[in-house]
């Protein structure tokens, strides 16, 4: 196995090789921007370090890994409309930078784009790749329509918010892990088992999104702190605030926007008051658990388990 940062730089290389035209600038420049700005090159390393775990040389999957790659930071242009979100990797998102009509179009050749990436040298693979791909996307696609329709709804309850991500974060995580073992041509239990792993990983990965997009440093996280708030977004700490809350604080600020900052202000008080800070990183630790148990269903070398233990741990605590 590799370092983490062996596999980023690895991941990096290919990107920085793709050859975007030039023209139309309007179309393309939003999608460098967007692929040169960092962000942590999760979902792409998961792709290939699982396919050497499986075995292989994991340029094997390095076409599939950065489609992956490159579906992800589609939808991020397409969220942050969605979200009216102004900064993302510390810097402006691209409707902000440029327009909302720039974000939908350069999006939309990002999907096309992964999904060419995704065939390249497929080989006997492309048909189990292209399913696992297509059908991680509609879950995504769903998983957003349902995060949306919750904005609108005050009884939301644990069982939904966790089906919401399962759909629209976790699918994905499952999904990388998934298509490095295919790549690397395991069985299908074997890729079954990292899909789980994946899916764990990235229920835990969304809690801990939630709980930074109100408690993170904005200069790490690189993300505007408080958005899930003001909109009024269902998350597991909104959901427990509203089940817990005997003052109806929370309840009576849903919908109010006069004052942003006193919102957060007064909402983050509530979860401080009801421990949900804690409480949520019981609940993360549960599905990290989860995710390294998925392991030892799986036939991998040790320093390959150590791996991922250790991704998964990280990720738990991430601040960015
Ligand atoms: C952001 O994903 C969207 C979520 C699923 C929370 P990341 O936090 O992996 O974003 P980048 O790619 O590292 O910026
Ligand atoms: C991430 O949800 C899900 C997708 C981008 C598909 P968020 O809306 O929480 O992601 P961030 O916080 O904007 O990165
Ligand atoms: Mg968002
Ligand atoms: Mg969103
Ligand atoms: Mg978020």
């Amino acid at each position: 196995m590799k370092e983490f940062d062996e596999y980023i730089a690895m991941v990096n290389q290919a990107i920085a090789t793709l050859k975007l035209p030039a023209q139309p600038a309007g179309l393309y420049d939003p999608i460098r921007y967007t692929l040169d700005c960092g962000g942590k090159r999760l979902r792409p390393v998961l792709t290939l370090a699982a396919c050497q775990a499986m075995g292989k040389d994991p340029m094997t999957a390095i076409h599939q890994a950065i489609a992956i790659e490159m579906f992800h930071n589609f939808t991020l242009l397409h969220d942050d409309v969605m979200d009216n979100a102004d900064v993302r990797r510390g810097r402006p998102t691209v409707h902000k930078r440029w327009n909302m009509e720039t974000a939908i179009l350069s999006g939309d050749a990002m999907l096309t784009t992964s999904t060419m990436l995704l065939s390249i040298k497929a080989g006997e693979h492309l048909a189990s790749a292209l399913d696992l791909f297509n059908g991680t996307a509609m879950n995504i696609y769903e998983g957003q329509q349902y995060d949306m329709d919750f904005e609108k709804r005050l009884d939301v309850t644990v069982e939904e918010y966790m089906e919401m991500i399962r759909l629209k974060t976790s699918v994905l995580l499952g999904c990388a892990c998934g298509m490095g073992a295919l790549m690397a041509g395991s069985d299908f239990d074997s890729q079954l088992q990292f899909f789980n792993y994946g899916v764990n990983l990235g229920l835990a990965f969304q809690l801990q999104d939630d709980y930074l997009d109100t408690y993170g440093n904005p200069e790490t996280f690189g993300k505007a702190i408080g958005g899930d708030i003001l909109n009024d977004k269902k998350t597991w700490l909104l959901i427990m605030a509203l089940r817990e809350d005997e003052s109806g604080t929370v309840k009576n600020l849903i919908g109010n926007n006069d004052n942003p900052d006193e919102k957060i202000r007064k909402v983050r008080e509530i979860y401080d008051s009801l421990g949900l800070p804690d409480r949520i990183h019981e609940l993360i630790r549960a599905y990290i658990d989860s995710a390294i148990s998925c392991l030892d269903q799986l036939n991998i070398m040790p320093e390959a388990r150590e791996f991922f233990i250790d991704l998964a741990l990280k990720s738990a605590t991430r601040n960015k």
